[in-house]
């Protein structure tokens, strides 16, 4: 008696539908036909059936921050949000912080997202939302992987109490080194914080993540300086550079370079579309540059790429409901990737990629991966894009956590009623 079946489910690269059989929290197999009883079985005909969505770019401790604020972010700015982060920052509390978090993250398993990398802002005296995201983490541990990144917000070296927090919040448990050279005061200093945060994760044998270069000046090349430390310090395939910006901006033949050097760093990278559409160009009149960095061109030198929703109601992002096929939606469009090929490769950045870069142990759907999986109200991954398709079904270690109905909506004509899912 296996404890789950789920039957005739379109996956990604079977030319027929298959049976997924689950036992003990893991896949134990996938046929075209798994005879043989289980304690629940889900009917997928018709269905894609993927594993779970993956975010690796968010900030859990501003998230849902601005929900009844009256002050709002009225430029749209990068750094406008920083101040106003600045100003609720002292308002926080372990309880709020973790009050928020959980809330966000009912959204997050009713989306499907059972995987999460989260930056955590240390330049605070007291680490209130470390604590409080530490404290979160293992009560979601059996719905949700949260990763967590010490994040100096306020500049690692520009901040003078960031190095000594960083220090304490990996002491504590936090899990991957961060960084935010473009906002440290010089160049000079944000290639130092590079050299000085990539010997940390080094030493420590931790994976890092660099908000790298969020900025629409072309001469922000801190990405360079993130690829030779990672060279330098051994930290190939383990480093992630987020936002990347500026190289929307930059000189074609200056990226022409770049992109072997970062292709021979193995670094990863995360575009975050929804957030930097917004807050990208805002000192443009017309044209207005888009902002986001060079994800088909990456993409086409063999770098791994993800897509991350970054914010959900905070200073930086007033909208979302964390929903990874609406980053990947936005992506198609403001990436200009709208070939057939190109939109799986952004279904891939918000499954498959990401969950490389958060090197998530037993993903997929294969047999011996985790029993993790969403039951989608589409039959393929460019239909459940086209459609924001309903996740009809959200399990995890072989359980059903969250349902949707399927949506289905119907039409009165005179002589007749049509019903219409959009499929
Ligand atoms: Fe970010």
């Amino acid at each position: 008696m296996f404890d789950l079946i789920v039957r005739q489910a379109n996956i990604v690269g079977k030319q027929l539908p298959q049976d997924i059989a689950c036992q003990q929290g893991k896949i134990v197999a996938v046929a075209l036909r798994i005879e043989g009883e289980a304690q629940r079985e889900i009917d997928a005909t018709g269905r894609l059936v993927t594993p779970p969505f993956v975010d690796s770019h968010f900030h859990m401790d501003a998230t849902l921050s601005m929900l009844g604020q009256s002050r709002q972010n009225e430029s749209g700015t990068l750094l406008e949000g920083i101040t106003l982060w600045g100003e609720l920052k002292p308002e926080q509390t372990v309880e709020k912080v973790k009050e928020r978090a959980l809330k966000l993250m009912n959204w997050s398993i009713a989306r499907g997202v059972l995987a999460i990398r989260s930056h955590v802002d240390i330049c605070d005296p007291e680490l209130t939302a470390v604590q409080a995201l530490l404290e979160v983490r293992e009560q979601m541990r059996p719905y949700v992987d949260l990763q967590l990144v010490a994040f100096p917000q306020d500049g690692y070296l520009r901040d003078p109490k960031a190095r000594e927090n960083m220090a304490r919040a990996l002491a504590m448990g936090v899990d991957v080194v961060g960084g935010i050279p473009h906002f440290e005061r010089t160049m000079a200093d944000g290639a130092e914080s590079l050299r000085q945060l990539c010997e940390l994760a080094s030493k420590r044998g931790l994976l890092m993540d660099i908000h790298c270069d969020e900025s629409d000046d072309p001469h922000s090349r801190h990405v360079e300086a993130l690829v030779a430390e990672t060279v330098r310090t051994g930290l190939k395939g383990r480093v992630a550079g987020s936002h990347l910006t500026s190289m929307h901006s930059m000189d074609n033949y200056y990226v022409s370079k770049l992109l072997p050097l970062m292709a021979e760093a193995e670094l990863n990278i995360i575009c975050n579309p929804l957030v930097n559409l917004l807050l990208q160009g805002r000192h443009d009149t017309y044209p207005k540059r888009r902002g986001l960095t060079r994800v088909k061109e990456l993409m086409a030198a063999g770098i791994n790429v993800a897509l991350g929703h970054d914010d959900v109601l905070d200073p930086w992002y007033p909208l979302g409901t964390h929903d990874m096929l609406e980053v990947a939606h936005m992506g198609i469009h403001a990436l200009h990737m709208s070939g057939r090929q190109e939109m799986e490769s952004l279904f891939n950045a918000v499954t498959y990629n990401p969950a490389k870069i958060m090197q998530l142990e037993g993903y997929g759907l294969e047999p011996g991966c985790r029993a993790d999986m969403v039951v989608l109200q589409a039959s393929d991954p460019v239909q459940a894009l086209r459609v924001k398709a309903p996740r009809l079904k959200v399990v995890r270690a072989g359980k059903v956590i969250a349902e949707t109905p399927e949506v289905k909506s119907h039409v009165y004509f005179d002589d007749k009623v049509v019903d219409v899912d959009f499929t």
